[in-house]
């Protein structure tokens, strides 16, 4: 049988990507098809489909904010990942408050424990979806011990477990 490659890879991370558009205009969106690729300098991947509004944005600002909810918000996760900036204000809807970030203009997330500004330096496509490799310029870690939303596929998500130690205590 074969399976979406979501079920075969999980779980995953989800973070609330925020863009703007030319004139400034701000989005939000849940991506989980994500991962970190260098320690340093930071640089980080992830994956958006063309039809995404976030895609569109991204073509004219080549700049995002990885924002890293805690589980307490997978309701807004769940909105922003089913719903499109085309047609609706995601942060009111979700009632997300932003703040403006230091080094890019799409804003940061408040409430999210960890909120890293990129700068787009590849954005190519692999398949139906575009890789999108960001450096991240500026970040801000309010908690480093918080419960991350780890996504399935769907509306299926996971929360994190116990923590286990590679080396017997
Ligand atoms: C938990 C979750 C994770 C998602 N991950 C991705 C992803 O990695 N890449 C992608 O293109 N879409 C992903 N989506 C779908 C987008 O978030 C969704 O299409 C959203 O409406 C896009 O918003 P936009 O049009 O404002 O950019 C995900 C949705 C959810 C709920």
């Amino acid at each position: 049988m074969v399976e979406t490659i979501s079920k075969l890879m999980f779980p995953r991370m989800t973070a609330l990507i925020t863009t703007c558009d030319k004139d400034g205009k701000p989005n939000v969106a849940s991506f989980s098809f994500l991962m970190p690729i260098s320690f340093e300098p930071k640089y980080l991947a992830f994956s958006v489909a063309p039809e995404r509004y976030t895609f569109k944005n991204l073509n004219e600002v080549r700049e995002f904010v990885v924002n890293i909810p805690d589980e307490r918000m997978l309701k807004e996760v769940w909105i922003c990942g089913t719903r499109s900036g085309r047609n609706v204000d995601k942060f009111t809807l979700a009632g997300l408050e932003v703040e403006r970030s230091l080094k890019v203009r799409p804003p940061r997330i408040r409430g999210c424990p960890v909120q890293l500004e990129c700068t787009v330096e590849l954005m190519e496509r692999f398949g139906d979806h575009y890789l999108v490799i960001g450096r991240v310029v500026e970040e801000h870690v309010n908690k480093v011990d918080f419960k991350p939303v780890l996504h399935y596929s769907g509306k299926i998500f996971y929360r994190i477990g116990e923590k286990i130690s590679a080396e017997p205590l």
